[in-house]
């Protein structure tokens, strides 16, 4: 992205808001002048035709038998420190060079960052930014790859083969805590607010992932923020992570953004599919009834917190 346009656009904030600094960050999805219906304005390729999230539609998808597992290397629990930074619109991992996707044409994926979406706010709990038949999960997870072909993240990210993105949904029921996540979580506290940063000692994203990483959907489109770059080959698995209503509800009220609000529904909405095929490696059964999925390993149907769940969690 143009480094001027960057510096222009809380400039223009600025003044359109008369004078409500807008502390280093330009766009917003819900709030001022740069809300999500305006990037394109500013960030001309989010008005594209091959933009992301997109809805899912199960009967939709082409399933493809030449599509193979995805190959994940360097994803098991590993020692070291990770920095994770709150930089005002998601909370945001540093990943080790070391962690790998290798898809079903050979190509080599090297991770850049992780980082989460979620909902959070009065009306609507969930915040994923893919639906899947128009269901919004309640978060949604980015693993965030480029290339290896390119030397860097920097040298891809505006390359048209450059990046992939390992995305997972998180479903929330009466599940107990998922201790994959306690130290993630219980590092959120240290950084309340936009610029602030941690470190996690250790890690191991495969156990944050779900279990089954072999069925995926597979599709091209773009960055979900701006730039919103049209380079990014989605990898969106169709097994789910569980977690707890506490945990969820901590990712959800913990962070601030620039405006020291609470950052809540940090998703985009879904974007036009526009002749696209979305292709998945997994036979997906409609006439089974919903919720039926060719993968033993996920018996059961994903459902929706109810707003009785949603009313808990407000009061919790
Ligand atoms: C996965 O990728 C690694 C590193 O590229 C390779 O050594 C390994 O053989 C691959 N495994 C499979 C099952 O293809
Ligand atoms: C593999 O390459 C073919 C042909 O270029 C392409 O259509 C397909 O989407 C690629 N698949 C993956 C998983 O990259
Ligand atoms: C946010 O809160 C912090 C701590 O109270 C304060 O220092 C900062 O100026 C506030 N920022 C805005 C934009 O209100």
């Amino acid at each position: 992205m143009c480094s001027t346009m960057r510096a222009l656009v809380p400039l223009l904030s600025l003044f359109l808001l008369g004078g409500q600094a807008q502390h280093g960050s330009d766009w917003t999805y819900s709030e001022g002048a740069l809300d999500e219906a305006h990037w394109p304005k500013h960030y001309p390729h989010c008005g594209g035709r091959r933009q992301s999230p997109i809805d899912l539609q199960r009967t939709k998808v082409r399933y493809n038998p030449a599509l193979k597992g995805l190959n994940l290397t360097g994803y098991e629990s590993q020692a070291g420190e990770f920095p994770m930074v709150n930089n005002g619109h998601t909370v945001q991992i540093s990943l080790p060079g070391t962690m790998r996707i290798t898809d079903a044409n050979g190509t080599v994926y090297i991770a850049q960052q992780m980082h989460f979406h979620w909902g959070g706010a009065s009306s609507d709990i969930s915040g994923s930014e893919h639906t899947v038949d128009g269901i919004r999960h309640v978060i949604e997870i980015h693993v965030v790859h480029y290339n290896s072909k390119y030397q860097s993240y920097e040298a891809a990210q505006e390359a048209q083969d450059g990046l992939a993105v390992l995305a997972a949904f998180v479903e929330v029921k009466d599940y107990p805590e998922n201790t994959y996540y306690s130290n993630f979580i219980s590092h959120l506290a240290n950084i309340k607010y936009p610029g602030q940063s941690t470190t996690l000692t250790g890690l191991d994203v495969q156990d944050m992932l779900p279990k089954n990483l072999q069925h995926y959907y597979s599709y091209q489109g773009s960055l979900t923020t701006p730039p919103c770059t049209e380079n990014v080959h989605w990898f969106v698995l169709a097994d789910f992570v569980k977690l707890s209503m506490t945990q969820v509800w901590k990712l959800e009220n913990s962070l601030l953004d620039h405006q020291n609000k609470t950052i809540q529904n940090d998703y985009r909405r879904t974007q036009p599919l526009n002749h696209r095929v979305v292709e998945s490696n997994f036979v997906y059964l409609p006439s089974q009834g919903e919720g039926h999925w060719a993968s033993q390993k996920r018996p059961k149907p994903r459902i929706q917190p109810s707003s009785t769940c949603h009313a808990w969690l407000r009061a919790a």
